[in-house]
Formats: structure tokens, C-alpha cells, sequence
């Protein structure tokens, strides 16, 4: 039996909660949040776990930890828990900058104890069929592959999620990430890119709330996301389409289906629940403690594709296409 314990009770917290359905392999025995009003509804959920403010207080108890905080604590509270031992599933984005990232990586490796990186996407059981079906090549050559995900997302005036210390970044850094690690997962190494994004329509945002990536891989073929926090409406939601050589896969993950369009006819060949897969992701995450073997979304997979965004960033501001090779997993390690 594995002890957990989750750090951060906050909105994320609750699809972690929600769905956590490994009753017979692990357990939540505490809950922590500096608000203990949170800590302690996040622990009445789980029977006899103990809800606390200081998360220190708890790591005695536990095997692991899931660590739902704002991104910049990512890395001290991170390096804190593999220093005493606990494996650590850290939510997305691993850290706000590439020096956190690689000491959070080092701690792991040097503690022996499992860092994996929250990218619920890759365990959504439609994302999965695409991903073999592209694999496979069942439709052909993929050429260009192209996200939405279109969200009105306003936090309050002070939340941290507003100010570009505290996320790291805008909206491309913090909910983009997950899709550059989809855009990376399929289409190999990238070389070149660009960035475009505004604050214009979420003036909530200190920086970018809508943000517009292209990437060229060495393939030639094409990653596109798009990614918007000021929808006041929209049709994709959030929506992926896989154009092959011999027809196009769509993956409407809001309304939960895998579609084949070719010509004028379009076929649905998988149907599944629309909700965060935080039970799959977690599922791996035991495995993995288990049976000693490295996640999905280890730390040097999730430092390939915030690699890619800094750089977009960076090329943005001199406004300029960024280099983009050299970013691979099999040139980060
Ligand atoms: N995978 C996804 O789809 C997804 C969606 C939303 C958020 N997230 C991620 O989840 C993480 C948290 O985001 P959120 O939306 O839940 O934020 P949130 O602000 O709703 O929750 C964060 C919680 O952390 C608590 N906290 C702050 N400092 C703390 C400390 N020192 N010790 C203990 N608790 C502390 C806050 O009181 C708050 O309850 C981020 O990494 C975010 O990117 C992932």
C-alpha cells in the first residue's frame, strides 16, 4: 500500500480527488493546503486521512507526493519532498525556470525516487488511440497536426495564475505546456518555431492570455496550437486534428469522440468520458513506484517541451523565428 500525500487543495486538487480510484494500491493519509479550510475538506474525502497547513509536518507518513501548488513553488517544495525520500508526481509545468527543472531532475536521480510530471493529456484514452493510430500510419502520413483549446479562464484580482513570476509565464507556459508536450509526443524533433501571443481580450493576464504556436519538425511536418483563456464562446472547445496523407482524425475531447473525416464522410471510432484522466495518470504514476520503472512524462520528457516554449518566447520578444533544435528528449539528457 502506498501513502500519499496531496500538497495544494486548491481548484486542481478536486479532478485529483474526484477521480482517485486505487483504493486497493494506495491511500491519501494527508491532505495540505496553507488554507486549512481546504486541506480539511480535501481530507474528509478519504477515510482517516489528516489534513494540515504545513506540509513538512506530513512527509514522515508518506511514500509520495502529489504536489498541486502555484508553479513557482513547484521547485522548492519539489526539492524539499525528494530530498526526504518521497517520489513525486509534480503537477504541469514542471518549474518556471530550465535550472529548477534539471536540479529537480538531479534530486530524483541522486534520491532514486520517481519524478513524474502531470500531463493528464497523455493518458486521455483518446489521445492514446491517435497517437497509435498516427504510429501505426493506418491514415497515411501525419502532415500537420493542430490543437484548440478555447477556455475563458478569469481568476481573481491577486490569484497568482495572473502575474508572470508566480505562473512562469502566460498561457502558453502554463496550459500550452501540455499541448507542446502532445505536439513533441507525435511529430519527434522539432526545428524551428514561432510564437504569437497577446494580452488583448484577457487583460486579466500579465502576459499572453491567447497564444498562437507554429513548429516545424524535421519530418516537414507541422504542429499548430492554439490556445485561448478569453473565449466568450466557442465551437472547437478544445479539439485536436490529425491531417494524414489519406484522411483527417479528429479528436473532439470536449464532446469525448475520435472521428475519421474522409471526402464528406465522417466516422466515429471511439467514444470516452470527457473528463480530466487524472485516474489513468495516477495509475502510472503506482505503476511505475511499483515496478521501478520510469514514467511517461519523466522529468527530462517534460524539460524537452518547456525547453521549446522559452525558446518561443524568447524569439518572440526579438521577434524572430527561434531555433528549436537541439530540444529533444534525445538532446536534453
Ligand atoms: N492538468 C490540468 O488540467 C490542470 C488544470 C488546472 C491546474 N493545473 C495545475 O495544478 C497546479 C495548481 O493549480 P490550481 O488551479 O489548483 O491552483 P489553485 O490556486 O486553485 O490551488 C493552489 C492551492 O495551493 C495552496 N497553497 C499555496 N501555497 C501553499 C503552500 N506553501 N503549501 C500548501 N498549499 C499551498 C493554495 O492555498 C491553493 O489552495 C498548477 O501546477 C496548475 O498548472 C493543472
Amino acid at each position: 500500500m502506498i501513502n500519499l500525500a496531496i500538497i495544494g487543495c486548491g481548484g486542481m486538487s478536486r479532478a485529483h480527488t474526484g477521480h482517485f480510484s486505487h483504493g486497493d494500491r494506495a491511500r491519501i493519509v494527508s491532505t495540505v493546503d496553507v488554507d486549512s479550510e481546504r486541506a480539511q475538506a480535501a481530507a474528509a474525502l478519504f477515510e482517516g486521512a489528516r489534513a494540515e497547513t504545513d506540509y513538512r509536518k506530513v512527509l514522515d507518513d508518506v511514500d509520495a507526493v502529489l504536489i498541486v501548488l502555484p508553479h513557482h513553488l513547484h521547485y522548492p517544495i519539489g526539492m524539499d519532498c525528494l530530498a526526504r525520500g518521497k517520489h513525486v508526481m509534480m503537477e504541469k509545468p514542471m518549474a518556471i525556470s530550465e535550472q529548477e527543472c534539471l536540479e529537480l531532475i538531479e534530486a530524483s536521480e541522486n534520491a532514486g525516487k520517481m519524478l513524474m510530471i502531470a500531463y493528464c493529456q497523455r493518458f486521455n484514452p483518446l489521445i492514446v488511440r491517435l497517437k497509435k493510430l498516427m504510429d501505426e500510419r493506418v491514415y497515411g502520413d501525419l502532415f500537420q497536426l493542430s490543437i484548440w483549446t478555447e477556455q475563458h479562464t478569469k481568476y481573481h484580482p491577486g490569484h497568482w495564475a495572473l502575474n508572470a513570476r508566480t505562473l512562469g509565464g502566460g498561457q502558453l507556459f502554463s496550459h500550452g505546456c501540455h499541448y507542446i508536450d502532445l505536439l513533441l509526443w507525435f511529430l519527434g524533433r522539432p526545428v524551428e518555431g514561432t510564437h504569437l501571443g497577446t494580452n488583448f481580450g484577457t487583460p486579466w493576464m500579465e502576459r499572453e492570455g491567447t497564444s498562437n504556436v507554429s513548429i516545424r519538425f524535421e519530418n516537414e511536418a507541422i504542429g499548430y496550437h492554439f490556445g485561448t483563456w478569453g473565449a466568450r464562446g466557442t465551437r472547437l472547445k478544445y479539439s485536436i486534428h490529425a491531417h494524414c496523407t489519406e484522411a483527417m482524425v479528429e479528436a473532439a475531447l470536449t464532446d469525448g469522440k475520435l472521428i475519421v473525416h474522409k471526402g464528406r464522410s465522417e466516422e466515429v471510432i471511439m467514444e470516452a468520458d470527457s473528463t480530466k484522466h487524472t485516474a489513468e495518470e495516477m495509475g502510472h504514476f503506482l505503476e511505475c513506484i511499483e515496478n521501478g520503472t520510469q514514467p511517461l512524462t519523466d522529468g527530462w520528457s517534460s524539460l524537452q517541451g518547456l525547453r521549446v516554449i522559452w525558446r518561443l518566447y524568447e524569439a518572440e520578444e526579438k521577434g524572430a523565428v527561434a531555433d528549436l533544435r537541439g530540444c529533444a528528449l534525445e538532446d536534453v539528457g
